[in-house]
């Protein structure tokens, strides 16, 4: 990874410095001022919460945070992509080395959803697709998404625990992969598995084949296809695992991921996904909402009202069950009211028969 100088630590600390502030203080703030005005007990709706917060100034402050910090940390002054501009002949050509045979396969041709590549997904410029250098741009992002999440066990090898409780699996594909960070994390806890690990973006993927390198990894292949229609072998799998990519598709293409996924799994195989789901709180929806509006995530809300149990079971999947996800230490514990996705592990089985 490259080290861009005292002034982008300087600049990227006081952006995670705001950030820890807005997401323990004024989240903190807001929701105390919510049950100030209308009680604690009282069961209220999303837009009993929106009406309430209309004129706060405290909740301003909230939002202008939430959207103005994720976009400097991406395009301020010493943000992540102007900072990797002038390295960018460099990085170019050290994600096109050559790989060994059969770790990545490209599709030139590949149809880009739209529904993706129209909006600056995370208020990433360009989005995973847009770019040559999108996939380390990504993977330099996500290391100061949540400033809880490095104190413990990774988020994924949290998941892959998850994941281990639930199955055995020998043959695994990981939907939306990323630059490999979920895959990765597969592929190492499951090192007797083969994995491949599907993905839209090839300057992610690119940068995937690359770790996989330096990793020495030899149960990895990395394809870029759609999760909708991902080209691979009917019945060809025992585990289908993604890690938030349900989010960031509308729930059409959520559907047809899941039939795509039954398609993919023997019988008895398992479907194990990470994402967000807001759950019944309507303040805790409201801030989701939210937060899907101004990051720029635009299929968090539908995702959160689709019935996905429902979509699953229609798919033929049985034994489905969503269960809150600790993606850090105590995360889940009521006692300290901070800002957190609301993680949920939505696991489901393909029948026996
Ligand atoms: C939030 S990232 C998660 C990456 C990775 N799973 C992780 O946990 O770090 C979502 C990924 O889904 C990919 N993606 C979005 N729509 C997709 C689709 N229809 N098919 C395959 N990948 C998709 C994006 O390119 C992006 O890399």
């Amino acid at each position: 990874m490259k080290q861009f100088g005292q002034r982008y630590d300087a600049y990227q600390s006081f952006l995670l410095g705001c950030k820890t502030f807005w997401l323990n203080d004024l989240y903190a703030q807001v929701k105390g001022e919510t049950s100030e005005k209308l009680g604690r007990d009282t069961p209220v709706s999303v837009d009993d919460i929106a009406a309430s917060l209309k004129d706060s100034t405290v909740y301003k402050y909230y939002a202008w945070m939430e959207r103005h910090l994720q976009k400097m940390k991406y395009s301020g002054r010493y943000g992540i992509i102007p900072s990797h501009e002038p390295y960018r002949a460099e990085l170019e050509a050290w994600l096109d080395q050559p790989v060994p045979e059969g770790l990545l396969s490209l599709d030139a041709e590949l149809d880009l959803p739209a529904y993706f590549t129209e909006i600056d997904v995370h208020q990433h410029p360009g989005g995973t697709c847009g770019d040559s250098l999108a996939g380390i741009v990504y993977d330099r992002g996500a290391r100061s998404m949540w400033p809880a999440a490095s104190k413990d066990l990774s988020l994924h090898e949290r998941f892959d625990t998850v994941v281990k409780g639930l199955c055995d699996p020998s043959r695994i594909v990981d939907l939306g992969c990323g630059f490999g960070k979920s895959a990765r994390g597969i592929y190492q806890d499951f090192p007797e598995a083969a994995v491949t690990g599907i993905d839209i973006s090839a300057p992610c993927l690119k940068l995937a084949a690359r770790i996989a390198v330096e990793d020495d990894a030899g149960n990895i292949a990395y394809r870029q296809a759609r999760a909708e229609r991902t080209g691979l072998e009917t019945e060809g799998y025992d585990l289908v695992t993604s890690t938030m990519l349900l989010h960031e598709m509308p729930p059409n293409a959520v559907r047809e991921t899941i039939t795509e996924s039954f398609r993919l799994l023997e019988k008895g195989g398992h479907a194990i996904h990470l994402d967000y789901l807001a759950g019944e709180d309507a303040f805790d929806r409201f801030i989701h909402y939210g937060h899907g509006k101004r990051n720029n995530e635009p299929y968090m809300e539908p995702l959160d009202k689709m019935d996905l149990p429902g979509a699953l079971r229609e798919a033929g999947f049985e034994n489905i069950e969503i269960t809150p996800f600790e993606e850090a230490p105590n995360a889940l514990s009521a006692d300290t009211p901070r800002w957190r996705l609301p993680w949920v592990v939505v696991a489901a089985r393909k029948p026996n028969y």
